[in-house]
């Protein structure tokens, strides 16, 4: 423990802390917008200044030393604060309606408190360029301050598809000629300007609801049920399934379901796969439940194609049943994901031509409509799922965060508990009997720390028998469509949110669930039909680069 003193108080702080995060921890109160809890500091944005020693500096990069002396209000700081804000106000275009951050503008509350009139500054032009990655994501350039947490997280999923670019004296971002997008969304959740968002988010959201005589059905994700509370201002955490499923048959859904009956799909026949893989030793299997993984193997490790289990995501298995069970149904998945807006359209996921889900609307897509119509989930009455795809098991619900896919599958399969220890940030190792047999699992969260394993298993891939790979940081509690923002505390909440969600389920197992066993008993009744709605088979992604749109 070191003392260092700040605006005349003494403090403990620990070596190796910034400035910037013992000032938070103590209640002083620093300006900071480009630093990200996941992320190195760029101290790209320079709003972060304290005074130490006479000299201005950024605390989110300053590490304290003994007895160091720092001042953070004054008069001159407030000033150069100021400054620096303009600067980048001058950068950004505002269309703050329409922006992801909306209410929650982190730019917009400095602005207000430091005196900033935003309209003060011609705006960059809107002729600077939008690009669209796929089915997924959208760039705007005029809207970004070059803070670098999209080059930087990208970079840091192994995927490097952002780049720098010099121009006009500013270095702008730019996507690579020579990579590709595999639609994580870490860029969207980690940019502070709003310049990444999804395909049109929100503008075209409404249209999931409009009526043709259709029924509507909507299927929630098990990892929005403790996040969705966040776009209402609700404690972070805060379990909302039963309050969103009446939300959403006001605003026109004829029933909702729960993709984590899906869940239970996947881990019974993820849990078979295993043990047929194991008997023709074709092992390690991969989960695939994450589009953003699979298009990674897909895209840049292709040799581990096969080794990706055949079993299709909850979302799609479920789409199916929904379908088959109600003809003419519009499905449409309530999801934290960007990446399962370009799952959709896979045609290797189609049964019969048509797909198994039309439409996937993210946390904050759905958040949105919600208020747009009125609805506030903090009063609404809750109601329960639909029957007979309402009800999971705990297993189903954990899906949500990282490890939940393995864990349900080796439960399934053993009845046991797989116990998973960190072997460093992000990766997870654990052991298992399955058949008499000692098997070693990996659980890994992040593309970046996927990569390091795959590495590892090009040199020898008897290193784990099983890998659950999921592209966000904590798994979809992360995911690049849940509200913002999302840093390693509000994770860590929402994980805790989730976990009690499946705590309160009375069936653990997957294969004890009731509704699931009548689902096997009256629609995937033989071999054949549990093929058609739960398996499918991955092929080398052709490279789909992106497009200019303005
Ligand atoms: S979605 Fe993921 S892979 Fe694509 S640009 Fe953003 S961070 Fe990179
Ligand atoms: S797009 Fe966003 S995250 Fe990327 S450099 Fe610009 S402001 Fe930063
Ligand atoms: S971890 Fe979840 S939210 Fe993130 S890309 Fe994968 S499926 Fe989507
Ligand atoms: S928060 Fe420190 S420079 Fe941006």
């Amino acid at each position: 423990m070191i003392k260092i003193t700040i605006n005349g108080k003494i403090v403990e702080a620990t070596e190796g802390e910034t400035v910037l995060e013992v000032a938070e921890r103590n209640g002083f109160f620093i300006p900071a917008l480009c630093c990200h809890s996941d992320l190195k500091n760029k101290a790209s944005c320079r709003l972060c200044l304290v005074e130490v020693e006479g000299k201005f500096v950024t605390s989110c990069n300053l590490t304290v030393r003994d007895k160091m002396e720092v001042k953070t209000k004054s008069t001159s700081l407030d000033k150069a604060r100021k400054i620096n804000l303009e600067l980048l106000f001058s950068q950004h275009r505002e269309e703050c309606g329409d922006c992801v951050w909306n209410l929650k503008c982190k730019m917009l509350d400095l602005a207000k408190q430091y005196g900033v009139k935003i309209n003060r500054f011609n705006d960059r032009k809107k002729d600077y360029p939008v690009y669209q990655f796929g089915p997924s994501l959208e760039f705007d350039s005029s809207k970004c301050i070059d803070c670098r947490n999209c080059v930087e997280v990208c970079k840091d999923q192994g995927v490097e598809f952002l780049e720098m670019q010099e121009r006009k004296g500013f270095c702008e971002i730019i996507p690579s000629e020579n990579r590709d997008c595999v639609y994580c969304g870490q860029c969207i959740i980690h940019c502070p300007a709003g310049a990444f968002e999804a395909v049109g988010e929100f503008e075209e959201s409404e249209k999931a609801f409009e009526k043709n005589n259709e029924d509507i059905i909507l299927q929630i994700a098990p990892a929005v049920r403790s996040t969705i509370g966040e776009e209402f201002n609700l404690p972070y955490g805060s379990v909302l399934t039963e309050k969103l499923s009446s939300g959403l048959k006001e605003i026109g859904a004829d029933k909702v379901f729960d993709v984590s009956l899906g869940a239970d799909i996947t881990t019974i026949e993820e849990s078979k796969e295993l043990f047929d893989r194991i008997e023709k030793k074709s092992l390690p299997m991969m989960t695939s439940c994450c589009p953003a993984w699979v298009r990674f193997v897909e895209l840049y490790y292709p040799n581990f194609i096969p080794h990706l289990t055949t079993v299709r995501s909850p979302h799609i298995i479920l789409g199916g049943l929904i379908k088959e069970s109600v003809k003419g149904a519009k499905v449409v998945s309530v999801m934290p994901c960007v990446a399962k807006k370009y799952e959709i359209e896979r045609e290797e996921l189609m049964i019969n031509g048509e797909k198994p889900v039309d439409y996937v609307l993210t946390t904050r897509e759905v958040g949105r409509v919600l208020k747009r119509k009125n609805i506030n989930l903090k009063n609404i009455k809750a109601s329960s799922l639909d029957v007979p795809f309402g009800e999971p098991s705990s297993s189903g619900v954990c899906y949500g965060m990282s490890g939940g896919v393995m864990k349900s599958a080796i439960k399934n399969a053993t009845g046991e508990d797989v116990k998973l220890y960190e072997k460093e940030e992000g990766i997870y190792e654990g052991e298992i009997i399955i058949k008499g047999e000692k098997r070693k699992v990996a659980v890994v969260h992040g593309l970046g720390k996927a990569k390091k394993i795959l590495e590892e298993l090009k040199k020898d891939k008897s290193k784990y028998d099983y890998l659950e790979v999921m592209a966000c940081k904590g798994g979809c509690i992360g995911g690049g469509g849940q509200s913002i923002p999302v840093n390693k505390d509000i994770r860590e909440k929402r994980k805790k949110g989730l976990q009690f969600a499946g705590e309160k389920k009375k069936i653990e197992k997957a294969e004890d669930n009731e509704e699931v066993k009548k689902i096997y008993k009256s629609i995937l009744k033989s071999k054949e039909i549990i093929h058609r709605f739960c398996h499918t088979n991955y092929y080398k992604a052709p490279k789909r680069g992106f497009k200019k749109t303005k």
